[in-house]
């Protein structure tokens, strides 16, 4: 195969951004583009040359597509991403990979017969500065890892259709939404399983229409001693600019980087403060760069099904722990994953 023949289930804010990175891989084609309301396909399809649907299923039956790339809401994924593998299409997920490790742990069992590549779109480990950071602590600049602290802050993501975003039990709370983000590199940079979640969440949330809340923090334990602790939220003002700030503190050095005021990363070590320029490269690209090679030379994608399902078992024992306040071990279900 050196054509890749794509449909895009969805056209808001991710099916725009995925659609958009498609068009820089050699052979890969858009055919068709579906949203709920036919006008919003079309809008997307015009730009793209494809056709537009309103019927995702019809979209995954088709024999023309090779490809689905579902950036749907996540309550629907479950359904649509087992479809498209039955209908044996290979599979670009946007994360979280679900809204509970049951509907989860579902795609994982249809996948495991399904012959087909399918990736959850963890987009963080393909941002040159995330990339370089894993880089960095892999060889060892920063001597052992000891803690991580990460931050995310948003406003509300009122594009969301119908709002979904603000109901947990379509998009999985912030944590879920958000702050995965975060959980997967973590777990990703740190090379080892957490044992145990202790959350908060602010009592009240600043946009009082989502739900339970749309700030917090989480405090991972590591089996290997690492903590991390991840901070963040929906609850910022309209006019605030997207940010995330990481620093990783090891044995023998310390590493920053802001995305508000520098593209460079710090690496700071006893002899010296070195500034690292990863460059301008578009994550989203190299993510849907490298789910197309995967593809065309039958490799194995770098997030797998288990990355993204112990992602989003972070994300729900974060929830859990908030709720509950008390801290939460994992992992939450005893399935072998
Ligand atoms: N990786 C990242 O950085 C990132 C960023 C944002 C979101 N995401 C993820 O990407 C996925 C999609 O998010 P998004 O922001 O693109 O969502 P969105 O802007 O709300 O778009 C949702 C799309 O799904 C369609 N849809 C079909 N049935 C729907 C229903 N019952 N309710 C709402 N929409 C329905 C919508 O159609 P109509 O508009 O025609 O109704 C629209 O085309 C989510 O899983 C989200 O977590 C990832």
């Amino acid at each position: 195969m050196s054509e890749l023949n794509l449909a895009i289930l969805g056209a808001g804010y991710m099916g725009g951004v995925h659609a958009l990175s498609w068009t820089k891989v050699p052979g890969a084609k858009i055919k068709v583009i579906y949203s709920r309301t036919k006008e919003k396909a079309e809008i997307l399809a015009k730009k793209y040359g494809a056709e537009a649907s309103s019927s995702w299923r019809e979209v995954v039956s088709r024999n023309d597509v090779d490809v689905v790339d579902i950036c749907l809401p996540t309550f629907m994924h479950k359904e649509v991403c087992i479809e498209s593998l039955k209908r044996e299409k290979h599979v670009l997920l946007e994360k979280p990979l679900a809204t509970s490790l049951e509907e989860a742990y579902e795609i994982m069992k249809t996948a495991e017969k399904a012959r087909t590549k399918v990736m959850v779109a963890h987009c963080l480990r393909f941002f040159p500065v995330y990339s370089k950071i894993k880089s960095e602590v892999s060889r060892g600049a920063l001597g052992e890892i000891i803690s991580v602290r990460a931050m995310r802050s948003s406003t509300f993501p009122t594009w969301g259709s119908n709002a979904w975003f603000k109901d947990p039990e379509k998009s999985g709370s912030f944590f879920a939404d958000l702050l995965i983000h975060d959980f997967d590199y973590i777990r990703w940079l740190v090379d080892a399983e957490a044992k145990k979640v202790v959350a908060r969440i602010t009592p009240k949330p600043v946009w009082a229409f989502v739900r339970p809340s749309d700030y917090g923090v989480a405090k991972i334990f590591f089996e290997n001693g690492v903590i991390a602790h991840v901070e963040g939220g929906w609850a910022m003002p309209k006019t605030w600019l997207f940010t995330m700030h990481i620093e990783v503190y090891g044995s023998e050095g310390y590493l920053e980087y802001n995305s508000v005021d520098s593209n460079p990363l710090f690496l700071y070590t006893e002899r010296s403060i070195e500034l690292i320029k990863p460059g301008h490269l578009v994550g989203y690209e190299l993510e849907i760069a490298h789910f197309a090679e995967c593809i065309l030379k039958d490799k194995e994608p770098m997030v797998s099904l288990v990355d993204a399902y112990k992602a989003l078992e972070l994300s729900l024992a974060a929830l859990k722990s908030s709720l509950s306040r008390e801290p939460v071990s994992l992992p939450l279900r005893k399935v072998k994953t």
